[in-house]
């Protein structure tokens, strides 16, 4: 029916979530714009396919009943950081209504510094 909601989790960069009811036939990309989410540089292209900010991760189930992956998007995702076989690039995934409760997590950003720091033992 039109007009129904779609209950969509998001958790960002750093780990927190966010639940936003979305119309179906959003994009993801549109959901992160409309509702204001807070996932820094988010959909840098504004999902024209020239970038992969708008990377995310799906649940297994979720991800196999995606529509098919095109290869321009394909090329993208191989810049991605963070890739996993169950990424999409959010601007180019629809809402629909059997997404109903699905999780979509942001890649946690690699920190150089972090990946770098060294446990200091005192004994
Ligand atoms: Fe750039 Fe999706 S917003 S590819």
């Amino acid at each position: 029916s039109s007009g129904s909601k779609v209950l969509v989790h998001f958790v960002n960069q750093s780990g927190v979530k966010t639940s936003v009811f979305v119309t179906e036939g959003e994009t993801l990309l549109d959901v992160v714009i409309k509702k204001n989410l807070d996932i820094s540089s988010f959909g840098a292209c504004e999902g024209t396919l020239a970038c992969s900010t708008c990377h995310l991760i799906f649940e297994e189930s979720v991800y196999d009943k995606l529509e098919p992956i095109v290869d321009e998007e394909v090329d993208m995702l191989d810049l991605a950081y963070g890739l996993t076989k169950t990424s999409r690039l959010g601007c180019q995934v629809s809402v629909e209504h059997w997404m109903d409760g699905m999780t979509v997590h942001v890649p946690q950003e690699i920190n150089d510094q972090q990946g770098k720091q060294e446990a200091v033992s005192s004994k």
